[in-house]
């Protein structure tokens, strides 16, 4: 697989000052921070970025959740990256995470999981098309 991720630092993280801490982590496991920003998502980005999720139950709160604060989204490079930024950050729920993943220290629950990780090269590829423009990207 390849060498590029994408993260967000959710709102619940962010509003608790753990953003640092989790950059920390990201990098103590060997990740390379290409590019970061803070960004306010609006209901209509939010909409668009978790349209695969249209339809859940969760949906409506998962769009409120992550318009109710500032994110901060980053570029992360490292062999294997997508696959083992999913190991670092651990199960989608915290309860269920591994003792020293990130959700398991910073998350609360599986709607406030504190990160994003992508699940495939496509979609970092495509997350990072998102949230970056070209020129912010030009590794
Ligand atoms: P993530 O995988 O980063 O992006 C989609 C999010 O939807 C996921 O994290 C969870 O925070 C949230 N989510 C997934 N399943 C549930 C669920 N059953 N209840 C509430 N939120 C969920």
């Amino acid at each position: 697989s390849g060498n590029i991720t994408f993260t967000i630092i959710k709102p619940d993280a962010v509003s608790k000052n753990y953003t640092e801490a989790i950059f920390e982590k990201i990098e103590k496991a060997g990740f390379e921070v290409l590019k970061r920003k803070d960004v306010c998502l609006t209901k209509e980005l939010a909409e668009n970025f978790y349209e695969i999720h249209k339809g859940q139950p969760f949906f409506a709160g998962l769009v409120e959740f992550m318009t109710s604060g500032p994110i901060v989204v980053a570029a992360l490079k490292k062999g294997n990256a997508v696959e083992d930024f999913r190991a670092t950050i651990g199960k989608t729920n915290p309860l269920e995470a591994a003792e020293g993943t990130i959700r398991k220290v910073y998350g609360e629950m599986v709607s406030r999981n504190a990160i994003h990780g992508s699940d495939s090269d496509e979609n970092a590829q495509r997350e990072i098309r998102f949230f970056f423009t070209p020129e912010e990207v030009e590794f």
